[in-house]
C-alpha cells in the first residue's frame, strides 16, 4: 500500500489529522489495533474549547454536536458550603461544550469512511520503519496478513502507551514526568443533572466533580487512591460521597451506575515532537491531569499545526512548518500542562504526603476563595478553560 500520511491511531487525534489532511486533498491511511466498536465506546472527558467546537463546524463534521452538544457559560465551584459561579461568557466572551469524546470519534469515524477514507481496525504487530529516511514505512499484521504502507510522512496518535513515542531512537526525546498522589473514581449514571453546568468541588475527604452528559445521563469524577479497587465501591457508597464532597449544594438527584472507571493522574510532555519523517500528536506525546478536560483539546491542537505543516510539504516543499511543528505545539502544550497542574493542585487533597496538611488546606481554601471572588483571577481561569488563541 501507499498513502501520503500513515497514521497510527484511530482516537480523536489520528481522526481529525486525517479528516483535516483530507479537505485539503491529502491521502492518508489509519491504522488502530482496537476494534471500532471499542474506539466508539471508549468513555473520556467530553468538554470541548471554544475554537474545537468551531473547528468541528466549520470542517463539516459538528452537525450532531450542534444538536446534541451543550454549550456551558461558565462553571460552579463548591467549598465550605458554599457554591460561587464563574461566568466565562461574561468574562471572556467565549463558551465550552460538553460533548463526549468518544462521539467526537463517532462523528469523525464516520465521516472518514463516508468520504472514502482507509481505516483499518484491529491491526497487530504494529511497527514504524525507516523514518530517518524520506521513504518511512508502517508495517503491521491485519486478519493474519503482514501488510505495510510506504508513506511520506508518519503520524503517530497511538495514546501514551502506543508503539509511536518508543520508537525515538535514544537520546533523542527527553521526556517531563509528574505522578500525582492519587487517581479519579469515573461513573457515568443514569440521573438527572443537579445543576446546569459543571460543579468543582473541593472538600476535606478530595476533590469531587459533576459533569454530564446529557438531560438523563450524568458523570461524575471522585478522589480516589491512584490503585483504589472498584470492587470496594457501591452505587450507594458512590452516591453518599458524592453527596457529602458536593458538600450539600443539595441532594443529588441518584440512579444506576452505568460504567465505573479508575484513572491515575500524571503529567507527562517529551520534547521534541519529531524525529525525522515521524511526528507525534496527543497522548503520544503528553498526558495531562484530567481536572480541566485539557487532553482532547491538546489533541486536537497538535494535529491542527500538524495538519498545516504537512500540506505545506507536500504542496509547496515548505520544510520550515514541519521543522517547527515540535517547538509551535510545546507552546501551548506547556500552558495548559500548567493550568491542568493548577486546577489539580488547587482541589485535591494530598493527604498524607505532606506534614503541612493542615497549612495546606487553609491555604487551597484561600486560593478558590481567591480565584472565585476576584475578577481578575476569574477572568485567567476563563481565559485557560474555554481554551487559549490557537493562532
Ligand atoms: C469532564 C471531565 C473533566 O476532567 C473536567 O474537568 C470537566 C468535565 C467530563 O468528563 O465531562
Amino acid at each position: 500500500m501507499r498513502t501520503q500520511v500513515g497514521i497510527v491511531g484511530a482516537g480523536p487525534a489520528g481522526l481529525m489529522l486525517s479528516h483535516l489532511l483530507h479537505l485539503v486533498g491529502i491521502e492518508s491511511i489509519i491504522v488502530e489495533n482496537r476494534s471500532r466498536a471499542y474506539c466508539e465506546a471508549r468513555v473520556r472527558a467530553g468538554l470541548m474549547e471554544d475554537w474545537v467546537t468551531k473547528l468541528l463546524t466549520e470542517t463539516g463534521v459538528g452537525a450532531r454536536m450542534q444538536r446534541e452538544g451543550l454549550p456551558h457559560d461558565g462553571i460552579y465551584m463548591t467549598f465550605n458550603g458554599e457554591l460561587r459561579h464563574i461566568d466565562f461568557y461574561k468574562l471572556v466572551g467565549k463558551r465550552v461544550t460538553i460533548y463526549g469524546q468518544q462521539e467526537v470519534v463517532k462523528d469523525l469515524i464516520a465521516r472518514r469512511l463516508a468520504d472514502g477514507g482507509e481505516i483499518h481496525f484491529e491491526v497487530t504487530d504494529t511497527s514504524i520503519q525507516d523514518f530517518s529516511t524520506d521513504k518511512p514505512k508502517i508495517r503491521f499484521r491485519h486478519q493474519g496478513r503482514a501488510k505495510e504502507i510506504d508513506c511520506d510522512i508518519i503520524a503517530g496518535c497511538d495514546g501514551f502507551h502506543g508503539v509511536s513515542r518508543s520508537e525515538f531512537p535514544s537520546g533523542v526525546r527527553r521526556d517531563y514526568d509528574r505522578v500525582y498522589p492519587f487517581g479519579w473514581l469515573g461513573i457515568l449514571a443514569e440521573a438527572k443533572p443537579v445543576e446546569d453546568e459543571l460543579i468543582y468541588a473541593y472538600h476535606p475527604h478530595g476533590f469531587a466533580l459533576f459533569s454530564m452528559r446529557g438531560p438523563k445521563v450524568v458523570r461524575y469524577y471522585i478522589q480516589c487512591k491512584p490503585d483504589e479497587r472498584l470492587d470496594d465501591w457501591s452505587d450507594e457508597k458512590i452516591w453518599d460521597e458524592l453527596e457529602t464532597r458536593l458538600g450539600g449544594v443539595r441532594p443529588l438527584p441518584r440512579g444506576p451506575v452505568i460504567e465505573r472507571i479508575v484513572a491515575p493522574m500524571r503529567s507527562f510532555a517529551c520534547e521534541p515532537m519529531q524525529t525525522g519523517r515521524l511526528f507525534i500528536a496527543g497522548d503520544a506525546a503528553h498526558i495531562v491531569p484530567p481536572t480541566g478536560a485539557k487532553g482532547m483539546n491538546l489533541a486536537m491542537a497538535d494535529v491542527r499545526v500538524l495538519s498545516r505543516a504537512i500540506e505545506a510539504f507536500i504542496k509547496s516543499k515548505r520544510n520550515d512548518l514541519l521543522e517547527s511543528y515540535s517547538k509551535t505545539c510545546l507552546k501551548r502544550i506547556w500552558k495548559a500542562q500548567r493550568f491542568s497542574w493548577w486546577m489539580t493542585q488547587m482541589l485535591h487533597r494530598y493527604h498524607g504526603e505532606s506534614e503541612f496538611d493542615a497549612f495546606d488546606m487553609k491555604r487551597q481554601i484561600a486560593e478558590i476563595d481567591y480565584v472565585t471572588g476576584s475578577e481578575a483571577a476569574m477572568t485567567s481561569l476563563a481565559e485557560n478553560y474555554t481554551g487559549l488563541p490557537m493562532e
